[in-house]
């Protein structure tokens, strides 16, 4: 079932939203050669806490922190840890979650450590986060959700790499969670047709090489089957009459 919001939860999505952005914003701030994992999760917590909302992640289905931390050849859900100290040339990305007054916001970033980023790298996390502004573009009253995983595939198989099919994006709202699934692959025309109201995570996952990806013994932190690198962002955004709005910027 796909709950369509009104303009006064879309309201209160746009708060947990931007304590999202606010959140992510302060975190890359951080991050640098020598710094953990575990050094961004604290630090994001405290503002989390600053900002007067919750984290969405933490006790989720067990999940024991308020951050994923996914590095390098890691595609989405890396525990945060004191262990995983990040080094020049690394990629990380930063998935947050939190829940404001009821409401849900969700959002990923990934960045480079340092300042010598391999050409293929930095064109992975060009052609992730452009992959994200064209699904954006397809949030539109009659388009599908089809559309939007279609604008994600053609656009990131045309640059060469290769999109997750494991995980998908999602519906948000008063869950982490809701209906429908946005995959980031797809047909245009095909799948649920966006309505006014509606809000989706949009969250392209994309490899440098094969789409397949693997789920370590720690049973969250997901991997690419080839160690190839892989790259992530994510934006909330609602399906409005005007267009696409997007709720964690
Ligand atoms: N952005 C991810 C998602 O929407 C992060 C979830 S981590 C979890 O699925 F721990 F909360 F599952
Ligand atoms: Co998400």
């Amino acid at each position: 079932m796909i709950n369509c919001k009104s303009q006064a939860e879309l309201d209160k999505m746009k708060r947990s939203g931007q304590i999202v952005r606010q959140v992510l914003d302060a975190v890359k701030k951080l991050v640098a050669p020598g710094v953990s994992t575990m050094d961004l999760e604290l630090a994001a917590e405290e503002k989390i806490k600053e900002l007067g909302a919750k984290p969405a992640f933490k006790g989720y289905h067990e999940y024991p922190c308020v951050l994923c931390t996914s590095v390098n050849n890691e595609i989405i859900h890396g525990i945060p840890s004191e262990k995983r100290v990040l080094k020049e040339g690394d990629i990380v990305s930063i998935d947050c979650g939190v829940v404001l007054d009821g409401y849900y916001g969700d959002s990923a970033i990934t960045v480079p450590v340092g300042k010598s980023l391999a050409p293929e790298l930095k064109k992975l996390l060009d052609v992730t986060e452009t992959s994200l502004k064209k699904a954006i573009a397809e949030v539109r009253l009659g388009k599908t959700v089809g559309d939007v995983g279609a604008a994600v595939q053609e656009y990131v198989e045309a640059n060469g790499f290769s999109v997750v099919r494991e995980f998908v994006g999602h519906g948000i709202g008063t869950r982490l969670h809701e209906d429908p699934q946005v995959p980031n692959f797809g047909t245009r025309g095909h799948g649920t047709r966006l309505r006014e109201g509606m809000v989706i995570a949009i969250e392209p996952m994309v490899n440098i090489g094969k789409p397949g990806a693997r789920v370590l013994d720690d049973k969250w932190t997901a991997v690419t089957e080839d160690g190839s690198y892989s790259a992530h962002f994510e934006h909330t955004v609602a399906v409005t009459r005007n267009g696409p709005l997007v709720l964690t910027e």
